[in-house]
């Protein structure tokens, strides 16, 4: 049976003065669930926000909360973004020694986890925990910042881990992170990714959110 197509805007991008104006649009645009990007300043050149903002938006949307941290050492912060409203929380591989540990935590909090590889790093990577994730998220630019073009050969590594996940675990999601857009949403989720954040794409000045989430969605009728 087909995946279900969720789109997951990034709050990244949205005007952080009209934040609940914004995560309500993206609601009643029919997204899926929210991705919060967490950075530090330390595993990526950016900082972002932290639990306080996660909290903010659990009291302003019913959808879920996907937390993708891009924080060093993520084991230390995972109860924290518990207890602000995560639904389901993404770490890095690269960002412990104790990944293992890293995902275990998150499964124990009674969260969904998620596991994130950068352009750079090896699939393998992925392969020791690929029964225990519910979701496995292939970065599509280097994180850190929005706005960012897409890499072409995330197309190869999606359809890899794809027939992986078909093999060991095909519940779990397949997510792509960055420069998605209307014109290679299609090509993404052919490629086989089911889950697909945006950032840019879905919060600027060009559109109002409603308009670029219905982009998306009429360019991935394309794919079914
Ligand atoms: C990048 C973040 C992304 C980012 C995506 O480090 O993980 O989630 O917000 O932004 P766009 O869609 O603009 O590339
Ligand atoms: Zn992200």
């Amino acid at each position: 049976m087909p995946k279900p197509l969720l789109i997951a805007p990034s709050i990244l991008a949205a005007d952080f003065t009209r934040l609940g104006e914004h995560l309500q649009a993206a609601e009643h645009a029919g997204a899926d669930l929210l991705h919060i990007d967490v950075m530090d300043g330390q595993f990526v050149p950016n900082i972002s926000f932290g639990a306080i903002v996660v909290e903010a938006c659990r009291r302003v949307s019913p959808l879920p909360l996907d937390v993708h941290l891009m924080i060093a050492q993520p084991e230390r912060f995972l109860s924290e973004f518990a207890k602000a409203g995560a639904s389901q929380i993404t770490v890095h591989f690269e960002a412990t020694a104790h990944i293992h540990r890293a995902v275990h935590l998150v499964k124990e909090l009674g969260l969904k986890v998620g596991l994130a590889l950068n352009p750079g790093t090896p699939l393998e990577a992925l392969k020791p925990l690929l029964p225990d994730l519910d979701l496995v998220l292939i970065m599509s630019v280097n994180p850190g910042f929005g706005g960012q073009k897409f890499i072409p050969s995330t197309l190869e590594r999606l359809k890899t881990v794809r027939n992986w996940l078909e093999e060991v675990n095909p519940t779990a999601d397949l997510q792509v992170d960055g420069g998605i857009v209307a014109s290679n949403i299609a090509e993404v989720a052919r490629a086989g990714a089911n889950n697909f954040v945006a950032g840019s794409s879905v919060f600027n000045t060009k559109d109002t959110v409603q308009n670029n989430i219905n982009a998306l969605k009429a360019a991935l009728q394309v794919t079914t």
